[in-house]
């Protein structure tokens, strides 16, 4: 498949790499600042624009990985036909990109990408399109690129983004508030490196809430207020440690 790339962030960069790597191959990118947009195209070896108006029209596939804003302004600069044109936003529907083309989906990435990382073939990738063909032919692509493919509706697509939230960019600010009040407190948080491993294997194989561990399921009074004593100088911590405890013993 011959590819543009819009956008020339996180996600453009690692599905850029992943399709030249498969066989496939990245014709331009454009991105709103050119200089972004070059700098993906030089690593991609294709040309480049700022402009959706210089789209090149003899893709087989448009890939729009912009900020989800911008996806919906995208129609007013942007129209291709027929040409095959997906999002990988995992909050946005489908049908914002049916004034560019007549068929068009998604292919969103469920995992936390950087652009700084070198990722294989194993991002799931949830996929939706206008019609059973473009599914057909989005379902196709996608399974060159990855693994593991999975046919979502706009609804389970936004189901499963918000559990994505949670798992990924909830426990990750933990780990940074975490972070924070180690250095200050003048304990070693690389010293939870192993704790942090463990709890993320153990949920491949088990239910978390049947391996939760912790002072809050054991109802132990006598710790969690000597811990909330210590977090008296923390009040942001302190409030989350509360709301975090009243949750895990409600079970
Ligand atoms: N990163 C992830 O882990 C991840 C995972 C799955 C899905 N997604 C989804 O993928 C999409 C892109 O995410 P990302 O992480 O790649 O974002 P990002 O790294 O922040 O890059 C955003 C891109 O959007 C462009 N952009 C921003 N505002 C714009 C505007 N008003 N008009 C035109 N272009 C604009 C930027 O272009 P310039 O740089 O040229 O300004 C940049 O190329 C989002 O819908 C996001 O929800 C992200």
């Amino acid at each position: 498949m011959r590819v543009v790339i819009i956008g020339s962030g996180n996600v453009a960069s690692v599905m850029g790499r992943l399709i030249n790597k498969n066989g496939h191959q990245v014709i331009q990118v454009i991105s709103r600042h050119i200089d972004h947009a070059k700098m993906l195209a030089d690593e991609l070896h294709c040309p480049y624009s700022g402009s959706n108006d210089e789209v090149d029209k003899t893709a087989d596939v448009y890939i729009v990985a912009v900020s989800d804003g911008a996806l919906y302004e995208l129609n007013k600069s942007f129209h291709i036909g027929n040409k095959l044109i997906l999002h990988t936003a995992g909050s946005v529907l489908k049908d914002v990109l049916k004034d560019i083309s007549v068929n068009y989906g998604v292919i969103y990435p469920l995992q936390s990408l950087r652009k700084e990382m070198e990722y294989t073939g194993d991002i799931p990738l949830l996929i939706d399109g206008n019609s059973e063909e473009t599914i057909t032919l989005v379902e196709d692509f996608a399974r060159t690129i990855s693994d593991k493919v999975v046919k979502a509706s706009d609804e389970e697509r936004l189901k499963l983004h918000v559990a994505a939230v949670i798992v990924s960019n909830f426990t990750n600010h933990l780990y940074a508030l975490a972070e924070e009040f180690c250095e200050k407190e003048n304990v070693d948080f690389k010293l939870l490196a192993p704790l942090i491993k463990e709890t993320a294997v153990r949920v491949q194989d088990h239910s978390p809430a049947s391996v939760q561990t912790g002072p809050a399921i054991r109802n132990d009074i006598f710790t969690l207020d000597k811990h909330l004593r210590l977090l008296a100088n923390y009040p942001r911590l302190k409030y989350v440690y509360l709301k975090l405890t009243d949750s895990i013993m409600k079970g």
